[in-house]
Protein backbone atom coordinates (compact mmCIF):
# COMPACT_ATOMS: atom_id res chain seq x y z
CA UNK A 1 0.00 0.00 0.00
CA UNK A 2 2.69 2.61 1.51
CA UNK A 3 5.09 1.97 -1.84
CA UNK A 4 2.03 2.00 -4.31
CA UNK A 5 1.62 5.53 -3.07
CA UNK A 6 5.11 6.18 -3.24
CA UNK A 7 5.04 4.61 -7.31
CA UNK A 8 2.48 7.61 -8.26
CA UNK A 9 3.64 10.24 -6.04
CA UNK A 10 6.16 11.50 -8.97
CA UNK A 11 3.79 11.53 -11.21
CA UNK A 12 1.29 13.98 -9.01
CA UNK A 13 3.84 16.15 -8.20
CA UNK A 14 4.59 16.79 -11.40
CA UNK A 15 0.94 17.74 -12.30
CA UNK A 16 0.41 20.18 -8.99
CA UNK A 17 3.97 21.66 -9.31
CA UNK A 18 4.80 25.02 -11.37
CA UNK A 19 6.53 23.49 -14.91
CA UNK A 20 8.51 26.90 -14.66
CA UNK A 21 10.60 28.32 -11.98
CA UNK A 22 13.01 31.30 -12.65
CA UNK A 23 15.25 32.23 -9.70
CA UNK A 24 17.14 35.65 -9.96
CA UNK A 25 20.10 35.41 -8.24
CA UNK A 26 22.37 38.83 -7.70
CA UNK A 27 24.02 39.22 -10.95
CA UNK A 28 27.13 41.10 -10.77
CA UNK A 29 27.03 41.30 -6.90
CA UNK A 30 30.62 41.83 -6.52
CA UNK A 31 30.36 45.03 -8.05
CA UNK A 32 28.06 48.10 -8.88
CA UNK A 33 26.60 47.79 -12.35
CA UNK A 34 28.95 49.29 -14.96
CA UNK A 35 32.00 49.22 -13.05
CA UNK A 36 33.00 47.05 -15.35
CA UNK A 37 32.56 48.92 -18.34
CA UNK A 38 34.34 51.86 -16.51
CA UNK A 39 37.35 49.63 -15.98
CA UNK A 40 37.30 48.58 -19.03
CA UNK A 41 37.17 52.07 -21.13
CA UNK A 42 39.95 53.90 -18.93
CA UNK A 43 42.22 50.99 -19.49
CA UNK A 44 45.05 51.04 -22.15
CA UNK A 45 44.00 49.83 -24.50
CA UNK A 46 40.40 49.96 -23.95
CA UNK A 47 38.02 47.12 -23.70
CA UNK A 48 34.25 46.67 -22.96
CA UNK A 49 32.66 42.86 -21.49
CA UNK A 50 30.82 40.85 -24.46
CA UNK A 51 28.17 40.76 -22.27
CA UNK A 52 26.85 44.25 -22.97
CA UNK A 53 26.28 43.09 -26.35
CA UNK A 54 23.54 41.09 -25.30
CA UNK A 55 19.87 43.70 -24.44
CA UNK A 56 16.99 42.59 -26.65
CA UNK A 57 18.45 44.53 -29.84
CA UNK A 58 21.58 42.85 -29.68
CA UNK A 59 20.21 39.50 -28.63
CA UNK A 60 18.21 39.98 -32.20
CA UNK A 61 21.10 40.69 -33.95
CA UNK A 62 22.93 37.75 -33.05
CA UNK A 63 19.83 35.46 -33.99
CA UNK A 64 20.70 36.76 -37.43
CA UNK A 65 23.64 36.50 -37.39
CA UNK A 66 23.26 32.80 -36.39
CA UNK A 67 21.69 32.22 -39.76
CA UNK A 68 23.89 34.38 -41.97
CA UNK A 69 26.40 32.48 -44.65
CA UNK A 70 29.13 33.57 -43.72
CA UNK A 71 28.74 32.79 -39.63
CA UNK A 72 29.47 28.47 -40.02
CA UNK A 73 29.31 28.34 -35.91
CA UNK A 74 25.95 27.44 -35.04
CA UNK A 75 25.09 25.57 -38.13
CA UNK A 76 27.88 23.43 -37.64
CA UNK A 77 27.59 22.77 -34.44
CA UNK A 78 23.58 22.30 -35.58
CA UNK A 79 24.47 19.80 -37.55
CA UNK A 80 27.18 17.74 -35.11
CA UNK A 81 24.23 17.82 -32.43
CA UNK A 82 21.64 16.10 -34.65
CA UNK A 83 23.92 13.93 -35.75
CA UNK A 84 25.85 12.87 -32.11
CA UNK A 85 22.17 13.15 -29.93
CA UNK A 86 21.31 9.44 -29.92
CA UNK A 87 24.76 8.25 -29.11
CA UNK A 88 24.92 11.07 -26.57
CA UNK A 89 21.68 9.59 -24.71
CA UNK A 90 23.66 6.18 -24.17
CA UNK A 91 26.77 7.35 -22.91
CA UNK A 92 24.92 10.15 -20.34
CA UNK A 93 22.40 8.13 -19.22
CA UNK A 94 19.42 9.36 -17.17
CA UNK A 95 20.42 13.12 -16.33
CA UNK A 96 19.97 16.63 -15.27
CA UNK A 97 20.68 18.81 -17.76
CA UNK A 98 22.30 22.26 -16.65
CA UNK A 99 22.86 24.81 -19.69
CA UNK A 100 25.28 27.72 -19.13
CA UNK A 101 24.08 30.43 -21.47
CA UNK A 102 20.93 30.00 -23.12
CA UNK A 103 21.45 27.81 -25.97
CA UNK A 104 18.97 28.87 -29.79
CA UNK A 105 15.97 26.68 -28.63
CA UNK A 106 16.89 23.87 -31.37
CA UNK A 107 19.98 22.46 -29.99
CA UNK A 108 18.94 22.06 -26.55
CA UNK A 109 15.78 20.26 -28.17
CA UNK A 110 18.34 18.12 -29.90
CA UNK A 111 20.05 16.99 -26.01
CA UNK A 112 16.68 17.08 -24.04
CA UNK A 113 14.80 14.79 -27.00
CA UNK A 114 17.97 12.51 -26.09
CA UNK A 115 17.82 12.58 -22.27
CA UNK A 116 13.88 11.88 -22.50
CA UNK A 117 14.92 8.88 -24.36
CA UNK A 118 17.18 7.45 -21.28
CA UNK A 119 14.25 8.88 -18.52
CA UNK A 120 12.27 6.52 -16.57
CA UNK A 121 8.60 6.54 -18.14
CA UNK A 122 6.96 9.37 -17.05
CA UNK A 123 9.71 10.59 -15.08
CA UNK A 124 10.21 14.12 -14.95
CA UNK A 125 13.14 15.88 -16.59
CA UNK A 126 15.19 18.84 -14.71
CA UNK A 127 16.85 21.30 -17.16
CA UNK A 128 18.51 24.17 -15.41
CA UNK A 129 19.44 27.13 -17.81
CA UNK A 130 21.62 29.44 -16.72
CA UNK A 131 22.08 33.27 -18.18
CA UNK A 132 21.93 36.82 -17.34
CA UNK A 133 19.06 37.49 -19.62
CA UNK A 134 15.88 37.32 -18.25
CA UNK A 135 13.64 37.49 -20.97
CA UNK A 136 15.64 35.11 -22.59
CA UNK A 137 15.01 32.65 -20.36
CA UNK A 138 11.82 33.31 -19.89
CA UNK A 139 11.17 33.20 -23.71
CA UNK A 140 13.03 29.48 -24.08
CA UNK A 141 11.52 28.29 -20.95
CA UNK A 142 8.06 29.16 -22.06
CA UNK A 143 8.70 26.92 -25.70
CA UNK A 144 10.49 23.93 -24.21
CA UNK A 145 7.51 23.18 -21.44
CA UNK A 146 5.01 23.90 -24.54
CA UNK A 147 7.11 21.09 -26.43
CA UNK A 148 7.83 18.33 -23.53
CA UNK A 149 5.20 18.07 -21.18
CA UNK A 150 7.78 15.99 -18.72
CA UNK A 151 10.20 18.96 -18.33
CA UNK A 152 10.52 20.54 -15.32
CA UNK A 153 12.42 24.18 -15.79
CA UNK A 154 14.53 25.58 -12.73
CA UNK A 155 16.27 28.56 -14.64
CA UNK A 156 18.86 30.81 -13.12
CA UNK A 157 19.24 34.76 -13.92
CA UNK A 158 22.86 34.62 -12.73
CA UNK A 159 26.52 34.73 -14.31
CA UNK A 160 27.85 31.47 -15.04
CA UNK A 161 29.86 31.65 -11.69
CA UNK A 162 27.27 32.15 -9.46
CA UNK A 163 24.84 30.00 -11.17
CA UNK A 164 26.63 26.89 -10.52
CA UNK A 165 26.96 27.42 -6.75
CA UNK A 166 23.51 27.85 -6.60
CA UNK A 167 21.97 24.49 -8.80
CA UNK A 168 18.66 23.05 -7.46
CA UNK A 169 18.94 19.36 -5.71
CA UNK A 170 19.91 16.92 -8.39
CA UNK A 171 16.57 14.89 -9.57
CA UNK A 172 18.32 12.32 -11.53
CA UNK A 173 21.87 10.07 -10.96
CA UNK A 174 23.48 11.93 -13.34
CA UNK A 175 24.69 16.01 -14.01
CA UNK A 176 25.20 16.83 -17.87
CA UNK A 177 26.81 20.66 -17.51
CA UNK A 178 26.29 22.03 -21.09
CA UNK A 179 28.02 25.00 -23.16
CA UNK A 180 27.98 25.51 -26.57
CA UNK A 181 28.22 27.41 -29.27
CA UNK A 182 32.00 28.00 -28.67
CA UNK A 183 30.99 31.00 -26.11
CA UNK A 184 34.44 29.16 -24.23
CA UNK A 185 36.28 31.80 -27.13
CA UNK A 186 35.02 34.97 -25.11
CA UNK A 187 37.14 33.68 -21.83
CA UNK A 188 40.71 34.72 -21.75
CA UNK A 189 43.48 31.69 -20.78
CA UNK A 190 42.88 32.47 -17.51
CA UNK A 191 39.30 33.26 -16.76
CA UNK A 192 38.68 30.06 -18.96
CA UNK A 193 41.12 28.39 -15.96
CA UNK A 194 38.61 29.45 -13.30
CA UNK A 195 35.65 28.72 -15.96
CA UNK A 196 37.03 24.98 -15.55
CA UNK A 197 37.74 25.11 -11.84
CA UNK A 198 34.11 25.84 -11.24
CA UNK A 199 32.10 23.59 -13.57
CA UNK A 200 34.46 20.70 -11.94
CA UNK A 201 33.22 22.09 -8.02
CA UNK A 202 29.72 21.85 -9.08
CA UNK A 203 30.13 18.30 -10.75
CA UNK A 204 30.82 14.58 -8.87
CA UNK A 205 31.94 12.00 -10.49
CA UNK A 206 30.15 10.41 -13.30
CA UNK A 207 29.08 13.94 -14.46
CA UNK A 208 28.98 14.99 -17.55
CA UNK A 209 30.58 17.81 -19.41
CA UNK A 210 29.47 18.78 -23.01
CA UNK A 211 31.19 21.56 -24.68
CA UNK A 212 31.13 22.76 -28.05
CA UNK A 213 34.22 24.98 -29.51
CA UNK A 214 35.42 26.61 -32.50
CA UNK A 215 38.17 24.90 -34.11
CA UNK A 216 41.70 26.73 -35.71
CA UNK A 217 41.37 27.11 -39.52
CA UNK A 218 42.29 29.21 -42.95
CA UNK A 219 41.85 32.75 -41.53
CA UNK A 220 40.30 33.70 -44.36
CA UNK A 221 37.35 31.59 -43.24
CA UNK A 222 37.25 33.10 -39.71
CA UNK A 223 37.34 36.67 -40.60
CA UNK A 224 34.34 35.99 -43.47
CA UNK A 225 32.75 34.54 -40.63
CA UNK A 226 32.65 38.57 -38.55
CA UNK A 227 32.97 40.65 -41.27
CA UNK A 228 29.67 39.41 -43.19
CA UNK A 229 28.51 41.55 -46.25
CA UNK A 230 25.32 41.99 -45.13
CA UNK A 231 26.95 43.90 -41.80
CA UNK A 232 24.57 42.25 -39.50
CA UNK A 233 27.73 41.63 -37.31
CA UNK A 234 28.99 45.69 -37.39
CA UNK A 235 25.56 46.33 -36.38
CA UNK A 236 25.31 43.81 -33.14
CA UNK A 237 29.01 45.10 -32.58
CA UNK A 238 28.19 49.47 -32.42
CA UNK A 239 24.35 48.40 -30.72
CA UNK A 240 26.93 47.83 -27.76
CA UNK A 241 27.28 51.65 -27.64
CA UNK A 242 23.48 52.02 -28.12
CA UNK A 243 23.37 49.77 -24.75
CA UNK A 244 25.53 52.23 -23.09
CA UNK A 245 24.33 54.94 -24.17
CA UNK A 246 20.90 54.24 -22.68
CA UNK A 247 21.98 52.10 -19.70
CA UNK A 248 24.44 54.54 -18.52
CA UNK A 249 23.19 57.93 -20.02
CA UNK A 250 25.78 57.97 -22.54
CA UNK A 251 26.80 60.33 -25.03
CA UNK A 252 28.62 57.77 -27.76
CA UNK A 253 28.04 58.92 -31.16
CA UNK A 254 27.40 55.48 -33.44
CA UNK A 255 28.13 57.71 -36.39
CA UNK A 256 31.67 58.49 -35.45
CA UNK A 257 32.77 54.28 -34.57
CA UNK A 258 33.20 51.66 -37.11
CA UNK A 259 33.18 48.40 -36.91
CA UNK A 260 36.70 46.08 -37.29
CA UNK A 261 37.17 42.43 -36.88
CA UNK A 262 40.07 40.33 -37.41
CA UNK A 263 42.47 37.23 -36.86
CA UNK A 264 44.67 37.50 -34.04
CA UNK A 265 47.31 34.51 -35.01
CA UNK A 266 49.19 34.68 -32.41
CA UNK A 267 46.71 34.61 -29.99
CA UNK A 268 44.35 32.27 -32.16
CA UNK A 269 41.46 34.93 -31.99
CA UNK A 270 38.89 36.61 -33.60
CA UNK A 271 39.21 40.25 -32.01
CA UNK A 272 36.25 42.21 -32.79
CA UNK A 273 37.20 46.46 -32.05
CA UNK A 274 35.18 49.90 -32.59
CA UNK A 275 37.48 52.15 -34.04
CA UNK A 276 37.16 55.97 -33.59
CA UNK A 277 36.87 57.95 -36.48
CA UNK A 278 38.46 60.70 -35.19
CA UNK A 279 39.36 62.44 -31.75
CA UNK A 280 36.72 62.77 -29.58
CA UNK A 281 35.60 62.96 -25.92
CA UNK A 282 32.67 60.42 -24.71
CA UNK A 283 30.88 60.32 -21.50
CA UNK A 284 28.57 58.14 -19.56
CA UNK A 285 26.98 60.48 -17.02
CA UNK A 286 25.36 57.91 -14.99
CA UNK A 287 28.85 56.33 -13.78
CA UNK A 288 30.04 60.02 -13.73
CA UNK A 289 32.92 58.93 -15.96
CA UNK A 290 34.30 60.45 -19.29
CA UNK A 291 37.07 59.58 -21.66
CA UNK A 292 39.36 60.60 -24.59
CA UNK A 293 39.55 58.63 -27.81
CA UNK A 294 42.35 59.71 -30.41
CA UNK A 295 41.86 59.32 -34.06
CA UNK A 296 41.79 55.58 -34.79
CA UNK A 297 42.05 54.22 -31.27
CA UNK A 298 39.50 51.71 -30.64
CA UNK A 299 37.80 49.52 -28.07
CA UNK A 300 38.32 45.85 -27.88
CA UNK A 301 34.22 44.49 -27.35
CA UNK A 302 35.42 40.87 -27.84
CA UNK A 303 37.82 38.12 -28.22
CA UNK A 304 36.74 34.98 -30.08
CA UNK A 305 39.00 31.99 -28.95
CA UNK A 306 39.96 29.58 -31.74
CA UNK A 307 40.81 25.88 -30.59
CA UNK A 308 43.00 22.95 -31.25
CA UNK A 309 41.19 19.69 -30.16
CA UNK A 310 43.99 18.59 -28.17
CA UNK A 311 44.59 21.56 -26.08
CA UNK A 312 40.93 22.05 -25.63
CA UNK A 313 41.12 18.43 -24.27
CA UNK A 314 43.69 19.31 -22.58
CA UNK A 315 43.23 22.33 -20.21
CA UNK A 316 39.88 20.07 -19.42
CA UNK A 317 41.28 17.29 -18.36
CA UNK A 318 43.32 19.30 -15.96
CA UNK A 319 40.50 19.93 -14.24
CA UNK A 320 39.83 16.72 -13.32
CA UNK A 321 37.98 15.18 -16.31
CA UNK A 322 37.86 12.42 -19.03
CA UNK A 323 37.67 12.97 -22.92
CA UNK A 324 34.20 10.32 -23.19
CA UNK A 325 33.92 10.78 -26.93
CA UNK A 326 34.44 13.49 -29.56
CA UNK A 327 32.13 15.00 -32.98
CA UNK A 328 33.59 17.00 -35.23
CA UNK A 329 32.09 17.88 -38.77
CA UNK A 330 33.08 16.81 -42.01
CA UNK A 331 35.61 19.76 -42.88
CA UNK A 332 36.50 19.57 -38.72
CA UNK A 333 35.96 23.47 -38.74
CA UNK A 334 33.58 22.77 -35.13
CA UNK A 335 34.49 19.59 -32.36
CA UNK A 336 31.38 18.58 -29.75
CA UNK A 337 33.45 16.92 -26.93
CA UNK A 338 31.51 14.85 -24.23
CA UNK A 339 33.77 14.58 -20.95
CA UNK A 340 33.48 12.29 -17.60
CA UNK A 341 34.10 14.45 -14.36
CA UNK A 342 36.76 11.92 -12.39
C1 LIG B 1 28.19 33.74 -29.01
C2 LIG B 1 30.35 34.30 -28.29
C3 LIG B 1 30.04 32.38 -29.60
O1 LIG B 1 32.17 34.55 -30.56
O2 LIG B 1 31.29 33.84 -32.41
C4 LIG B 1 29.15 36.40 -33.13
C5 LIG B 1 29.45 35.97 -30.60
N1 LIG B 1 30.39 37.78 -32.06
N2 LIG B 1 29.61 37.31 -34.00
C6 LIG B 1 31.20 34.31 -31.26
C7 LIG B 1 29.65 36.68 -31.90
C8 LIG B 1 30.35 38.15 -33.34
C9 LIG B 1 29.78 34.51 -30.69
N3 LIG B 1 29.60 33.76 -29.40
Amino acid sequence: MDHVQRAHFPHHQLQQQPQIIIRALDVGALEPDGADAVRGLGARPKTLPPKYFYDAQGSRLFDRITTLPEYYLTRTEQLILADCARRLGGLVGPADLIELGAGSARKTRLVIDALMAQAALKAPLLYVPIDVSEAALEEAAAGLVAAFPRLVVSALVATYETGLAALPPRLAPRRLMMFLGSTIGNLDPAESEAFFAGVARALEPGDALLLGFDLVKTPGVIEAAYNDAQGVTAAFNLNMLRHLNRRFDGDFDLGRFQHRAFFNAEASQIEMHLASAGAQFVRLRKLGFATRFEAGETIRTEISRKFRFGDMAAAVERHGFALAERWRDDQQWFAVALFRRV
